[in-house]
């Protein structure tokens, strides 16, 4: 059923024909400078959005919810390596919608006990489906760093540029930690089971690799997995970004029995395929 997070009745009526007994919700906007330009759009999309979702699954009596939220919630700190328990202090609009929800969720679980809820922290999901069909076309010019890769090494976009390469990093450029987007989702799987099986229960975990990787790191891994060339440039930094990020998510690993395999090769060559089945400048 395609419908708006933001229509109440489509809601109710899911809720109402439809035997539903967990929700996954992953409808949400996700441009982080978009979400500066765009307050209004954003708290109304993501915050009363996902109100409506919470109302109308009190209603039906569906307490079981999995959330996709994300690891801008933590915002700026001196250490690189973010646990659960890193104090949460969002730096932008996008990250506070999603700790906006991450209360209101921690809040209806402290007002009835029967609810199960899962909060998971992407760290940055990239890659496609392994069978080329399902990937991220973004819509107008890429925000994030490896569709952009992508679409230079398709000859849809002539050069990248390098948000700074002044950072204390390795090579100077901003570090991130990388997660296959099938190892993200089997993640979602996990937690479901994990929540609808351990009953009155509130679980935030971080999914990550654990492992971080400079822009220079993925534009050689690209580069050699699709063998195209990819031409850069580096300009200013953007406003917002860090220099370097990851997670420790040895509390997903042990209470999903899970860990993030897929390596950075796997998550370049997914995303060429589905770029080269699909967008390509011949
Ligand atoms: N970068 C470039 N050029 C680009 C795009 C990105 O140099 O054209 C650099 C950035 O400066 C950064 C790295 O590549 O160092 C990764 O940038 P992304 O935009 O891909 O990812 P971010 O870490 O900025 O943000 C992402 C998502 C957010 C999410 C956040 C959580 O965009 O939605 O991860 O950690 F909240």
């Amino acid at each position: 059923i395609k419908g708006d997070i933001r229509d109440r009745d489509i809601l109710k009526k899911i809720f109402k024909y439809q035997s539903i007994k967990s929700v996954i919700h992953f409808a949400g906007l996700k441009a982080v400078g978009e979400a500066e330009k765009f307050p209004i759009k954003y708290y109304e999309n993501n915050v009363l959005g996902s109100l409506n979702l919470f109302h109308e699954m009190e209603l039906a009596e569906v307490k079981t919810i999995v959330f996709s939220s994300s690891a801008t919630v933590y915002g700026k700190h001196t250490k690189n390596k973010y646990d659960e328990d890193t104090p949460t202090r969002p730096i932008n609009v996008y990250g506070r919608t999603k700790h906006i929800v991450e209360n209101i969720l921690r809040d209806i679980k402290k007002s009835d006990d029967n609810w199960s809820i899962g909060l998971l922290r992407y760290f940055n999901p990239v890659g496609a489906h392994a069978s080329g069909i399902i990937g991220e076309n973004p819509k107008e010019k890429p925000n994030n760093l490896l569709p952009y890769i992508s679409q230079v090494a398709a000859g849809l976009r002539e050069k990248l540029f390098i948000f700074g390469n002044d950072y204390p990093t390795s090579d100077g450029t901003g570090r991130r930690d990388y997660i296959h987007i099938e190892d993200l989702s089997s993640a979602h799987i996990k937690t479901l089971y994990l929540i609808q099986n351990t009953k009155n229960k509130l679980f935030t975990l971080n999914l990550g690799t654990g492992k971080s990787h400079s822009v220079f790191e993925m534009i050689n891994q690209f580069e050699e997995v699709s063998g195209k060339e990819i031409p850069f440039q580096v300009v200013d930094r953007r406003p917002g970004d860090l220099a370097e990020f990851y997670a420790d998510a040895s509390k997903a690993e042990k209470l999903l029995d899970w860990k993030a395999n897929r390596s950075v090769k796997e998550m370049c060559e997914d995303t060429w395929r589905w770029q080269k089945n699909n967008f390509f400048n011949k």
